[in-house]
């Protein structure tokens, strides 16, 4: 688990303003969800056999006894929470989005922490081709408006629980005549989750799996019509993917159209974003048969793929010199900043050399000198911190305000256009 300083709180910042922005454009509504949530609705609803159930979640007892985990990905709080508070009792659709830390018990590596976020998004209520597009092209839209266009879109369908089994049967009698080539986590996947074993990066599974059979070769007609007619509508809308029938996702929810974002760039840890469709998961946790499709994007991660940022706002700066200075300075800092003025100023510092140094260490881009001098002038020195230009100005907080709020968003728009 990590601390998150100011720098990258301010870039993870960005981000998430980025995906409420898409997301509340494509319809969808904030939900949150606690970060504890009964052991059960885990193991229910992400499934016993999942490495994340078995190995990976943070568990405990509470005081009275209840088994409690910290949620491990978002999906299964947010179907609880659909279902408690009857939300499907409006009809339609509902597009729901919550943005938050997730636990899980990994090894720690770039790109994975036992502590990391999620921007997560369900759609629930159809089971409509229309929405697996959608919801893939909100998410494609997320990632372009963070800047990022070198990475892959996989798609696959894992088929309703018929065509998944049929497999499954299949691929286990596969795997069984291959046993002796699997690490002993995949032997005993083998048994437990075969679909799992499309995960593992031994080189000697990958390398049993070679001639494996693959899903798409046992969908039924409905699951296959469904999955064209994804790609189709992504096709529509320019959305460039590839199938990959090896995407097979490491949680037991999913039904249908599976995919997953990922950049070489990131190392072993690839994958950014996942999801897929889970109709039936509402039922199995107790609620009525509502299907829905969602996404989690792995924050990061996806900050590990951002391009160099340069939308830092740069603020004012107030160096005063003297102790009448400084309490006029007191008073004219925060009157501009009540007046939107982004400003900083350091009272302890003694000489004007100083307050200059901080100035640039803050990225100022205008500095107000007042000393004395200015003061009973009623003026007030503004000091351009790129071309170093200095002129007087009438020391009215008004009127400073204008001016400054005028050269500090000059700069925020130039930042934005680079
Ligand atoms: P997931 O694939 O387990 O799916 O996680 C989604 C993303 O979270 C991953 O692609 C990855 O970027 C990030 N992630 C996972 N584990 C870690 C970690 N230890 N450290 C850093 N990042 C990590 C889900 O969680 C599903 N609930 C997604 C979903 C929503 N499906 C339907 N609706």
């Amino acid at each position: 688990m990590k601390d998150i300083l100011p720098e990258e709180a301010r870039i993870r910042d960005r981000v998430e303003r980025i995906a409420r922005e898409v997301l509340e454009r494509h319809g969808f509504r904030e939900l949150r969800t606690p970060i504890l949530e009964r052991t059960e609705l885990f193991a229910r609803g992400i499934g016993e056999a999942t490495d994340i159930v078995s190995k990976e979640m943070y568990t405990f007892a509470s005081r009275s006894g209840d088994s409690l985990t910290l949620r491990p990905e978002a999906t299964a709080g947010v179907m609880r929470a659909y279902i408690e508070h009857n939300l499907h009792a409006a009809g339609g659709l509902q597009r729901l989005y919550t943005i938050g830390p997730m636990f899980r018990y990994e090894r720690p590596q770039k790109g994975r922490y036992r502590q990391f976020w999620q921007v997560n998004a369900e759609v629930l209520g159809s089971d409509v081709p229309e929405l697996d597009a959608e919801l893939i092209c909100a998410l494609a839209q997320i990632i372009g408006a963070c800047g990022v266009a070198d990475y892959r879109l996989e798609l696959n369908s894992l088929g309703c629980p018929e065509c998944r089994e049929r497999f499954r049967a299949h691929l286990q009698g596969y795997l069984r005549e291959r046993l002796d080539q699997l690490c002993p986590d995949c032997r005993q996947r083998a048994e437990t989750n075969p679909l799992r074993v499309f995960d593992c990066k031994a080189s000697g599974c990958q390398a049993a799996l070679k001639d494996a059979p693959v899903i798409l070769d046992y969908i039924c007609d409905d699951c296959r019509r469904h999955f064209e007619a994804v790609q189709d509508y992504l096709g529509l809308a320019g959305v460039r993917f590839s199938v990959n029938p090896r995407i097979v996702r490491g949680l037991d929810y999913y039904r249908r159209t599976t995919f997953e974002l990922s950049s070489e760039r990131l190392g072993a840890q690839s994958a950014f974003a996942g999801g897929g469709r889970y109709d039936g998961l509402v039922k199995q946790l107790g609620g009525p048969d509502v299907p829905g499709i969602g996404f989690a994007i792995g924050l990061d991660r996806l900050l590990l793929l951002l391009p160099e940022d340069n939308h830092e706002p740069r603020p004012a700066y107030l160096a005063t010199l003297g102790d009448e200075a400084r309490r006029a300075g007191f008073v004219l800092a925060e009157s501009l900043r009540a007046r939107g003025i982004r400003l900083e100023w350091d009272p302890a510092a003694k000489s004007l050399k100083a307050q200059m140094r901080q100035a640039d260490k803050a990225r100022a881009r205008v500095a107000l000198i007042l000393g004395a001098d200015e003061l009973a002038r009623g003026r007030v020195v503004l000091r351009d911190m790129d071309t170093k230009e200095q002129h007087e100005a009438a020391l009215e907080a008004e009127v400073l305000a204008g001016e400054l709020a005028a050269r500090l968003q000059e700069t925020e728009d130039k930042g934005k256009k680079s």
